[in-house]
């Protein structure tokens, strides 16, 4: 009986050593420690994000007005752009990606560059949506109100935005240089 619980307590502790060990390792082939296990999850996660959201929050300087309303949903006159999501400091590049190219999550956030939008040929998209071409109009009406040029309704994972006209049109700007 003794004996047992001796060899018991024997085998957790060369396992415990053996994790620590293996941890050990393992961590030498990453760079350092635990340290070097963090980086690898932090890397996966932003991998998981698409990276988007964490590209578009470490920028701090914007040389537009649609510049900063793209990446942290704020105007130049330091104004919170609300949405139905109730999300602040958060832009367009949080879903659509720093570079406005789409991303997909737990749905499909499109290319959002201006040259893509107005292709002629319209899109469909992965959930079936189609649409003609935007114009700065519908654009307009899709990000205020959620509806596309062939008059169908977002899903709700697009925020409806109250944007002004000179802050969309601005937005619009910035879409162009993409
Ligand atoms: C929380 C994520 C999220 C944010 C933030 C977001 N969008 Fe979207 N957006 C989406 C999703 C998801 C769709 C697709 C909706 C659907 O197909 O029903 C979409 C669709 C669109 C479309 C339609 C494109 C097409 O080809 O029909 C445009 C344009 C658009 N978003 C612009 C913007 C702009 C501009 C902003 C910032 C002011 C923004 N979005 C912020 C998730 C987001």
């Amino acid at each position: 009986m003794k004996s047992d619980l001796q060899k018991g307590i024997f085998f957790i502790a060369a396992g415990i050593i053996g994790l620590f060990l293996i941890s050990y390792l393992y961590g030498m082939n990453r760079g350092f420690g635990m340290m070097g296990r963090m980086g690898m999850m932090n890397r996966m996660g932003s991998g998981m994000m698409g990276g988007g959201m964490m590209q578009g929050q470490e920028k701090t300087d914007f040389s537009s007005n649609g510049e900063r309303i793209f990446f942290r949903g704020v105007n130049s006159k330091g104004a919170i752009i609300k949405n139905t999501h109730g999300m602040q400091g958060v832009g367009c590049a949080m879903c659509h990606g720093a570079d406005a190219r789409g991303m997909r999550m737990m749905m499909e956030a499109p290319d959002i560059r201006w040259r893509t939008l107005i292709n002629p040929e319209g899109h469909v998209h992965s959930s079936g949506r189609r649409h003609p071409a935007y114009t700065e109009e519908s654009f307009k009406t899709c990000v205020l109100a959620g509806i596309d040029p062939a008059g169908n309704q977002f899903s709700t994972m697009m925020p409806r935005w109250e944007m002004s006209k000179e802050d969309l049109e601005d937005l619009i700007n910035y879409l162009k240089t993409k």
